[in-house]
């Protein structure tokens, strides 16, 4: 008889110990497997006496649908045998898939069994466990069982723990989410940008956007050292954690760096920005969401593989940097993205869907900009794609490090909101010099001193 869908489903119901014959008949593992995966929902009338049988088959496909399919069954009986796979199996999932199935099961008697799998090493197979746990939150065994687990050696089991026990609902933010603050609506100030977030309340913010200083590669900021230099953007970042609002997004657009050599008896350096400001911001509460490469044709780029072209010589191998780093992080929270969404209204919704020709890959192949001003400012298509993608309309945009102000133009020709830092005076004369006609007729761009700016925080 050759196997098929319906033949399974129609011998499930005999009730007869027709699949059980069934399998015995096969033997070989995939018609096994075939048959197993192949019953969807069990008749009350399933005869599942064959299933002790065959769980000591020696391929472990067929042990998994063994096991899963007993705790289809819902039948009690079978706790033992589940526990003793859960424990003993050869196989990581066949293991996990028996502590899925004693949670499945729902049983009382199964609490036990599932706080001995509490230690076991796999956090897979412990995450089973703790999900078949709590079905029985609030029984006061198994709550003090899954709050040790708070300090756990693995992150996920932890998260899972704090947000089950310990994560204690926070006092309504003083603003609804998809607001912010009339004094912040398209504001420059020329000012420290840690001193002027320092005027800020928490949660102020949607999205930063930013492109930091690079060390002291180019002459607007000088740092004594490189570890000054990283404990500097960790306190901005810090700063913009506080300022931002829950769930969040925070885009920082870094690149290794070059300092050239200060001799030919020395070699010139080279040093990893985003890689090393990235676990500072894991540490500080951003969650790491992805890194987006930004692409550049190769003639725009300084020419460093001139020297090895003409020697050849291996070591002295220096590609040309084509790439950028656009690494990206969101405030890390409980609540899932849904629940961002959910705050805005449909209307904003639908008129903030990002429209056809959005980017598939994070490769972005975009253009450098030059500006005969400032030396390193966006092109206005990555903002623009930055702003669109982790956006709303309506919403404030935040540079603490604003250069030309390409952030603050763009968030604007998108119908959100922008605040700027500026701490170089010309840069802020500059953008100054630039105002155009206004978006948001209500809020025309105002650009202020730090002390300004602080008069007119309400
Ligand atoms: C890489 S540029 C940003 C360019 C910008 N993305 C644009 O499109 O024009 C970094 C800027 O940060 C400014 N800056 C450096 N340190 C600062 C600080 N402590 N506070 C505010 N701005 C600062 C520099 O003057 C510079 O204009």
């Amino acid at each position: 008889m050759f196997l098929t869908k319906e033949y399974i489903k129609e011998l499930k119901t005999n009730g007869n110990g027709a699949i059980g014959h069934l399998v015995m008949q096969y033997k070989d593992s995939n018609s096994i497997t075939f048959i197993l995966e192949n019953l969807g929902q069990l008749p009350d009338n399933f005869d599942d006496s064959f299933l002790p049988d065959i769980l000591q088959h020696k391929n472990s496909d067929v042990r998994l649908w063994v096991v899963k399919t007993m705790g289809k069954t819902g039948n009690n009986a079978y706790l033992p045998t589940l526990k003793q796979v859960a424990l003993k199996d050869e196989d990581t999932t066949v293991r996990r898939e028996a502590v899925s199935s004693i949670g499945r099961m729902r049983d009382p008697a199964g609490k036990e069994i599932l706080f001995k799998i509490l230690h076991d090493k796999d956090p897979k197979v412990l995450s089973q466990a703790i999900r078949g746990l709590l079905v029985f939150k609030g029984d006061e065994k198994v709550d003090k069982h899954l709050r040790e687990l708070i300090n756990h050696p693995n992150e996920t089991v932890r998260t899972v723990i704090y947000k089950e026990y310990f994560a204690t609902k926070k006092a309504n933010s003083i603003q609804p989410h998809t607001e912010s603050y009339d004094y912040l609506k398209n504001v420059v100030v020329n000012g420290d940008t840690i001193e002027t977030m320092k005027l800020l309340q928490d949660e102020s913010i949607h999205l930063t956007f930013t492109s930091p200083p690079y060390y002291n590669a180019r002459d607007y900021s000088i740092y004594q050292s490189y570890q000054h230099y990283i404990d500097f953007l960790a306190e901005v970042f810090k700063e913009v954690h506080r300022i931002t609002k829950e769930g969040r997004f925070l885009i920082v657009n870094t690149s290794p760096i070059i300092i050239p050599r200060i001799s030919r008896s020395h070699s010139s350096k080279r040093y990893p920005i985003p890689f090393d400001i990235h676990p500072y911001l894991m540490k500080m509460g951003w969650e790491f969401i992805d890194d987006i490469v930004w692409l550049k044709p190769e003639a725009s780029v300084k020419n460093r593989i001139g020297g090895f072209m003409q020697h050849r010589k291996p070591l002295g191998y220096k590609p040309n940097s084509v790439t950028e780093y656009l690494m990206v992080y969101r405030k890390s929270t409980e609540k899932l993205l849904d629940w961002n969404i959910r705050e805005y209204d449909q209307k904003i919704v639908n008129e903030s869907k990002v429209p056809d020709g959005y980017e598939n890959t994070n490769v972005w192949k975009i253009d450098p900009c030059f500006d005969k001003i400032h030396s390193a400012v966006f092109p206005v298509e990555l903002c623009k794609r930055v702003i669109q993608y982790y956006s709303y309309k309506g919403d404030l945009v935040f540079d603490p490090f604003g250069g030309s102000g390409t952030v603050g133009k763009t968030a604007k020709s998108l119908n959100r909101y922008f605040f700027l830092t500026e701490k170089d005076k010309s840069y802020f004369e500059y953008m100054e010099s630039k105002k155009t006609g206004e978006i948001f007729d209500n809020f025309q761009t105002k650009f202020s001193t730090l002390w300004e700016f602080q008069k007119t925080i309400k």
